[in-house]
């Protein structure tokens, strides 16, 4: 089976991480976001990955190189010229997907996290014989997704609105399909949105079809839904293998610390904390709500919550970073500086207080 997974689009919302790194190579609970998801299709029987990239595709395929051999499995690029939307990549990506064997092939939004239950879709879109499925999920506020209409009973889509203005339905889109071939025999070669031009038209021949998602959701595609979303992926990740999750009478709650990472004496880690490979957290630092990317350094007697520090970063001692605080690659934040949300671009040195949230150039 084939998949193509959308990695367009310039990641702005989670900047200044993707100032550094293509969004999709962002870690995500110590493992880049795309990697979860080639994980999971390659478990399901997927033996292709298609990239749907309209820039830098060198960085991409030189960085997944080692996982193609390691997991076994074939990932290329299409590339486009012009950034063609969420539909106009399978057009051009037409004859990297069709084999001539008629089964469907997968399509996933590069920032939508998961349990990813492709083999339970599968299964669904087998089962009701239409030419589209698409995993959906209930959110509070889905004015900022797709939204469908369903019969509960079957699945069948009556409608899906892209960003509804007014409320239709609090079930989204959640960025994960099962398509037919034939579905790209209805997509023309340019800029097209899947959500707006096509899926709608599917929907009004009755031949669209949705299966509410089994398990967490989320779009990590920004910084607050990305924090979120690591909570509630620690929350499944301790239901299915616990083991993965830190213990000891410095942790609470759900952690994630990389074997390299080093602990000092007398910190308090926890809940719902990421810490990656080769970083070093000195004594009586306190952690809660937050990742630590690869290769930080976090002072004694420092307090962070709420925040994403980039790779290589170093926090000073007593220290207090808070409320949506994003550090970017290598900023050093001096001792004893109070960050309150501050967005901070990579190689930064901030040597004072930063009150309300703002972005440092
Ligand atoms: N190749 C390519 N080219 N990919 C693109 C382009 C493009 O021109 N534009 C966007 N993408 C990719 C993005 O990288 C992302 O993986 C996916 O298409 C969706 O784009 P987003 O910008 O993340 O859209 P969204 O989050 O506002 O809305 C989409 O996702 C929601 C779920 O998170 C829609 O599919 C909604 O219907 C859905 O509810
Ligand atoms: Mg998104």
């Amino acid at each position: 089976m084939k998949a193509l997974i959308l990695v367009g689009g310039f990641g702005t919302r989670l900047r200044p991480l993707t100032l550094s790194v293509p969004k999709p190579l962002v870690e995500f609970a110590n493992k880049p976001m795309i990697l979860h998801q080639i994980e999971a299709l390659k478990a399901v029987g997927v033996t292709e990955v298609v990239l749907a990239v309209n820039y830098q595709p060198e960085v991409m395929l030189n960085f997944l190189k080692e996982f193609e051999a390691k997991l076994g499995i074939t990932i290329s690029c299409s590339r486009e010229t012009e950034p063609l939307g969420t539909a106009g990549p399978l057009a051009l990506a037409r004859d990297m997907l069709i084999d001539g064997s008629g089964e469907p092939f997968f399509v996933l939004n590069s920032d939508v996290m998961s349990e990813y239950p492709f083999k339970e879709m599968f299964e669904f879109h087998k089962g009701h014989g239409g030419e589209a499925s698409i995993m959906v999920t209930k959110v509070e506020e889905p004015s900022k997704y797709g939204v469908v209409v369903m019969e509960e009973t079957t699945g069948k889509v009556d409608k899906f609105v892209e960003k509804p203005k007014l409320f239709v339905g609090n079930k989204i889109n959640a960025g994960i399909y099962l398509l037919n071939p034939s579905v790209l025999d209805r997509i023309e070669l340019k800029p097209t949105s899947i959500e707006k031009e096509i899926f709608p038209k599917i929907a009004a021949e009755k031949k669209l079809y949705a299966m509410v998602l089994p398990g967490f959701w989320m779009d990590i595609g920004q910084p607050r839904d990305y924090i979120d979303g690591l909570r509630l992926y620690l929350d499944a990740l301790r239901k299915k293998s616990s083991t993965k999750l830190a213990t000891g009478p410095h942790i609470v709650g759900n952690v994630l610390v990389h074997e390299s990472a080093k602990i000092g004496e007398g910190c308090l880690i926890g809940p719902d904390v990421a810490i990656g490979p080769a970083c070093v957290v000195e004594a009586g630092v306190r952690l809660s709500r937050c990742t630590v990317m690869r290769g930080v350094r976090i002072k004694k007697h420092t307090c962070i919550s709420s925040s994403i520090i980039g790779w290589h970063s170093t926090v000073g001692q007593w220290a207090r970073v808070e409320n949506m605080t994003i550090l970017g690659e290598d900023v050093h934040v001096c001792d004893e500086i109070y960050s309150n949300g501050g967005v901070i671009l990579p190689h930064k040195e901030i040597k004072s207080n930063i009150l309300k949230p703002e972005i440092v150039m």
